[in-house]
């Protein structure tokens, strides 16, 4: 049977990989599940994995929950690892997102300098984690979706001796869901040639039952005031619609943060006076979650999680578990190194790009050079991501800084000293590399 461990058991976001085990059991036999947290974390684990056991025993499916603080016991012979877990928690995020704003700078958790931040708390953890599999589970696939997943991909990829790795994110499926959602078909109709980076990835080309539907698609996408496709975490303006048919492909929702630079930021002043930052909200849904998880006759995933960004991660897991454990030879978009998928980005680093899933692991497809308006940006981010995994290795101040100053969205070097000094203080607790 098949053994899978999941690091950051204690997230809100594990009853919905446990209902995605728990349908394709048939296929993918999990006999254990053993959920990973840290003391900070283990009252939301012992919540979570409640839940977990009650879902498990109401499907009369003979899937063992095992809770547990220590990792490295959890980790042996395991088959898959997956990981979903933050550092500093969300009180950490809040300081990502909020310290920026007052720059005038967006924080993002994943792509600006709250990005920059969660990869230098994320990424020494991380490589202790592939130290830990070496020893105890040496033949085990890394399934990473610890943001910034791109980053962390780079960092097991150039840092770590483990080979067996991957980072998924949900922003591809949700893509694919948000069209055939617009189109009114099954979403297995549609097919996406998906390439860039994580947060940073294009559809080249979408089709429909395998006619080539983009050029329509992109006239529909633009008709309404909402695009239509988005992430519960980014808000949907809409994009200029000149610019999209000039452009010819799909932006992924983080591509907002780049090409609607002000009116994000002005967004998230007003939210910031408001609402909050993503993270207070977050902490808001994150604590009324769990309250409906306490309820002892709760016995599956509540609707109520499909307010997090996160909705369809765990069918991206499972379908990759699946396909790997099976040997299936389907398309899926994931990270991986890009070995000369995509022309003008080493060979060495993660990219996200539809691959063949082998019992081998990703054969990414390729694509060669990216569109010319796009190649820029992403070789630009390429960087930010490289100089930032150097930064997290090697706690170097200046590194540190120019990855700071090379992000698009931080202004000048002097916002980026003084955003970097503050949160180089804010977050000293989970910087030991600093
Ligand atoms: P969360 O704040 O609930 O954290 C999950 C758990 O991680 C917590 O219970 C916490 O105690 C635990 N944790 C912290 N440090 C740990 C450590 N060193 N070892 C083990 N566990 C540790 O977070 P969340 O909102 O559920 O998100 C979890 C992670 O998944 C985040 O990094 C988030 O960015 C990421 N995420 C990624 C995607 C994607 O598309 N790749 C989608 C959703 C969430
Ligand atoms: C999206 C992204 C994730 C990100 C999440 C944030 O789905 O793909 O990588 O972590 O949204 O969601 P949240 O509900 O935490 O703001
Ligand atoms: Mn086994
Ligand atoms: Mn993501």
């Amino acid at each position: 049977g098949i053994k899978v461990v999941t690091i950051g058991g204690g997230s809100s976001y594990t009853p919905e990989l446990v209902e995605g085990l728990i349908k394709r059991y048939g296929e993918l036999p999990v006999q254990e599940l053993w959920l990973v947290d840290i003391p900070e974390g283990e009252e939301k684990l012992n919540i979570v994995g409640a839940l977990a056991k009650r879902m498990v025993e109401k499907a009369g499916v003979p899937m063992k929950i095992h809770l547990t603080l220590d990792r490295r016991q959890a980790l042996r012979d395991a088959d898959f690892v997956t990981t979903q877990f933050r550092v500093g928690l969300l009180d950490a995020r809040a300081k990502d997102e909020s310290i920026p704003l007052k720059y005038g700078v967006i924080g993002q958790e994943t792509n600006g300098p709250g990005g920059l931040f969660k990869a230098l708390r994320t990424i020494p953890v991380m490589l202790e984690i592939a130290t830990d599999m070496e020893e105890f589970c040496p033949d085990a696939w890394l399934i990473n979706f610890t943001n910034p997943a791109g980053m962390v991909t780079e960092a097991l990829l150039r840092c770590s001796p483990l080979e067996k790795v991957v980072g998924l994110c949900n922003v591809p499926i949700g893509m694919q869901m948000g069209i055939a959602k617009m189109l009114q078909v099954e979403a297995d109709r549609i097919h996406i040639d998906f390439a860039g980076l994580n947060h940073m990835v294009f559809g080249l080309n979408v089709y429909l039952d395998g006619e080539n539907i983009t050029e329509k698609l992109i006239q529909q996408f633009l008709s309404g005031e909402k695009s239509g496709v988005t992430m519960e975490n980014i808000v949907d303006l809409g994009w200029e619609p000149a610019f999209i048919e000039g452009l010819k492909i799909l932006p992924c929702p983080y591509h907002r943060y780049y090409y609607q630079t002000d009116r994000i930021l002005d967004e998230e002043m007003e939210a910031a006076k408001t609402k909050g930052t993503r993270a207070q909200v977050v902490q808001k849904l994150e604590a009324d979650l769990f309250e409906l998880y306490k309820d002892p006759d709760l016995a599956v995933k509540p609707p109520q999680l499909e307010k997090r960004g996160g909705a369809y991660y765990s069918d991206a897991a499972c379908r990759l578990i699946h396909s790997i454990y099976n040997d299936k030879g389907d398309i899926q978009p994931v990270n991986t190194k890009n070995n000369g998928a995509i022309q003008g980005i080493p060979a060495d680093s993660a990219v996200e790009v539809n691959c063949v899933i082998t019992k081998d692991g990703p054969k990414p497809i390729t694509v060669g050079e990216l569109p010319v308006p796009v190649q820029g940006l992403v070789q630009q981010i390429k960087s930010f991501e490289r100089v930032t995994v150097e930064a997290a290795v090697t706690g170097d101040y200046n590194t540190a800084l120019v990855a700071m100053t090379i992000n698009p969205l931080v202004p000048s070097d002097k916002v980026a000293k003084q955003l970097l000094d503050e949160m180089l203080e804010a977050h000293q607790a989970y910087l030991p590399q600093f």
